[in-house]
């Protein structure tokens, strides 16, 4: 089931379900329009709770369009494979979801008022969980061991490139208007208020009820269950579910049952390098 990535400009892609075509159409054509809602990631940081949430704001807590259509649909990756012609045709507020580093992103987004959310995970436990998911899939590289998906972690030999990279490239765009960061940490820390102010930046407003609604069916266990979100819905040629499952754990410090001493040595040294030009104590995961 393993096969080597689909290239794109030094990034590697999963050679299953994209095409160099689209990458290309993505980057260079596709208009971004100022009402579109964007929601950004490197891959494992949380991304499907995020388009969870969202949803559910979007329908105001009522959990019918989470639980009748997948996720995909809702929310399309934009540089997967037909996503593209879906969204250039579909008119009215779009939202969609892409895992894309900024320079691969449309660059007609950089030049518009489109709302973007920048979702980040503790690297470590990003890692952790891009281990245990991508080895479910076609169309990438599967590592022998833990070990060697750590080596290949650190020099971005996994999908979509360096988390360093990637984090660097979209927290340039800190402190504009239309972009917000969320972690999943704060997510998990306080779900409550960190959705109110995601429901703040997309300008919406929802009653106590219809928060808790989005609170309860963006559970855990709530999209475990959802077919419509715990992507069993996807051909077993593409997706091993025998093998494991995109909720796998859900919880934040997973990392440190898997790292060695020399391996979180050698993150954390890694980290502060490529790191340094962020004031510490940023992120969660530094405190
Ligand atoms: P783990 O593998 O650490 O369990 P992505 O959606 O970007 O692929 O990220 C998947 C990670 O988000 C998985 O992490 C998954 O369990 C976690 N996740 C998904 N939905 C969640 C939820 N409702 N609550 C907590 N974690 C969730």
């Amino acid at each position: 089931m393993a096969s080597d990535y689909l290239w794109f400009e030094g990034i590697p892609f999963p050679s299953v379900g994209y095409r160099l075509e689209d990458l290309k159409s993505v980057k260079n054509e596709f208009v971004v329009r100022d009402e579109d809602f964007i929601t950004l990631s490197y891959p494992k940081s949380g991304t499907n709770w995020l388009l969870e949430i969202i949803c559910l704001i979007y329908s105001k807590g009522d959990p019918n369009w989470v639980q009748s259509v997948p996720m995909w649909e809702r929310s399309p990756w934009i540089e997967t494979e037909e996503a593209y012609e879906q969204l250039v045709k579909k008119e009215g507020p779009r939202i969609y979801t892409s895992h894309l580093p900024t320079q691969l992103f449309p660059k007609s987004f950089f030049n518009s008022k489109a709302k973007m959310i920048y979702l980040l995970r503790n690297p470590r436990d990003v890692l952790t969980s891009n281990f245990y998911f991508f080895r479910l899939l076609s169309g990438v590289k599967h590592p022998e061991s833990f070990d060697q998906c750590f080596e290949w972690f650190l020099q971005g030999n996994v999908p979509y490139g360096s988390w360093f990279d990637h984090c660097q490239g979209w927290l340039q765009m800190r402190g504009k208007e239309n972009f917000l960061t969320v972690t999943y940490e704060e997510l998990h820390q306080d779900i409550r208020a960190t959705v109110e102010k995601i429901i703040q930046f997309l300008g919406k407003k929802l009653g106590p009820e219809e928060l808790d609604s989005v609170l309860k069916h963006a559970s855990f266990k709530a999209m475990r269950d959802n077919k419509m979100s715990n992507l069993t819905l996807i051909p077993d040629t593409v997706m091993d579910h025998s093998q494991g499952q995109l909720l796998r754990k859900g919880v934040t410090g997973d990392w440190k049952h898997h790292f060695t001493v020399a391996q979180s040595e050698a993150f954390d040294k890694m980290y502060q390098e490529k790191m340094a030009g962020f004031p510490p104590g940023i992120f969660p995961w530094d405190m």
